[in-house]
């Protein structure tokens, strides 16, 4: 039997604290229901789920070091770290497979500060402002990539 292909989840800075964080403008799922929905996609999409969230920058940027030549997608929400997270973004840089870039809320909606992503140019695409949803879509975009290589 052939390796399922692997995708990581990473979630950055305070994600921990969705559910209980802002329910406002992030809903009020916790972090923990969000990544069991993603396995169940994966599952369903014949991909094996490792995932990762860190309120550190270098947890995240060593998760990406690790998936280099090893895993066939990051689907990556960054958290604050998207409009500043340089090192992440150099990571990411090195990194050989696909990277889908996903937000809960809509951050070109919101302050000005969150309009600049340094994730999205190491990206293959970005899907933000469709809350839970976004990871399924982004699942779909991981499976429809890798079926057309
Ligand atoms: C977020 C948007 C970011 O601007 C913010 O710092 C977050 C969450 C989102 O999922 O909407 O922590 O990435």
């Amino acid at each position: 039997m052939t390796a399922r292909p692997i995708v990581l989840l990473l979630h950055g800075p305070n994600l921990n604290l969705l559910g209980d964080r802002e329910p406002e403008i992030y809903g009020t799922t916790t972090l923990r229901d969000h990544v069991d929905r993603v396995r169940a996609r994966c599952d369903d999409a014949g991909f094996d789920l490792e995932d990762l969230q860190s309120n550190a920058e270098h947890e995240l940027v060593e998760a990406v070091q690790r998936a280099r030549r090893r895993v066939a997608a990051i689907i990556v929400n960054a958290g604050a770290l998207t409009h500043y997270g340089w090192s992440l973004h150099d990571a990411l840089a090195t990194y050989d497979g696909i990277v889908v870039e996903v937000h809960l809320s809509n951050p070109n909606a919101r302050e000005p500060w969150r309009h600049t992503s340094v994730v999205a140019p190491v990206a293959r695409g970005t899907i933000m402002g469709f809350g839970g949803d976004g990871y399924d879509l982004a699942v779909e975009a991981v499976r429809r990539l890798l079926e057309a290589r």
